[in-house]
């Protein structure tokens, strides 16, 4: 019996730079796939995920790494934070990895944080952010 489940048949479609998308579908019909796809963590089965102009099929799992730590990026609601930094240092981790120095990455974090309205809780710990945080 052929128990594969076909997800994302005849996808195509194309999100802008700072372009805001929401996803809403039943639950089993394919978002967290489609993430893990558009962030160069699985590979699809067929067809191709351009990013910034550039087909990443052929790309090495390094060259991957580096458009996640540059380009693209999750914010979970459940996992993920480390629980022994700040909201800040958190924020800030990535871009300390792509070697920008302290200031350059606790400045953006700052910048992002107020963004999405939580710059009254930069030094607050990763578990007081909400109740499933
Ligand atoms: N690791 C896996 N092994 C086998 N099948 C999987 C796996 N992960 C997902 N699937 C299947 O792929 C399909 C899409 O799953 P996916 O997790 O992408 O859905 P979803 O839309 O994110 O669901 P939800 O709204 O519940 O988060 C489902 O039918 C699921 O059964
Ligand atoms: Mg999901």
């Amino acid at each position: 019996m052929d128990s594969s489940v076909n997800v994302l048949d005849g996808i195509n479609f194309t999100i802008a730079e700072r372009e805001s998308v929401g996803l809403v579908s039943p639950s089993g019909t394919g978002k967290t796939t489609l993430l893990q796809i558009a962030a160069l963590l699985e590979s699809p089965t067929s067809g191709s995920v351009i990013i910034r102009g550039k087909c990443a099929d052929t790309l090495s799992n390094d060259e991957k790494a580096g458009i996640r730590l540059r380009n693209i990026g999750f914010v979970y609601q459940f996992h993920n934070l480390l629980p022994e930094f700040s909201v800040l240092e958190n924020v800030a981790i990535p871009s300390l990895i792509g070697r920008a120095s302290k200031r350059e990455a606790y400045d953006r974090a700052t910048i992002l944080l107020h963004h999405v309205g939580l710059e009254h809780r930069l030094s607050h710990s990763t578990n007081r952010l909400s109740g499933v945080a």
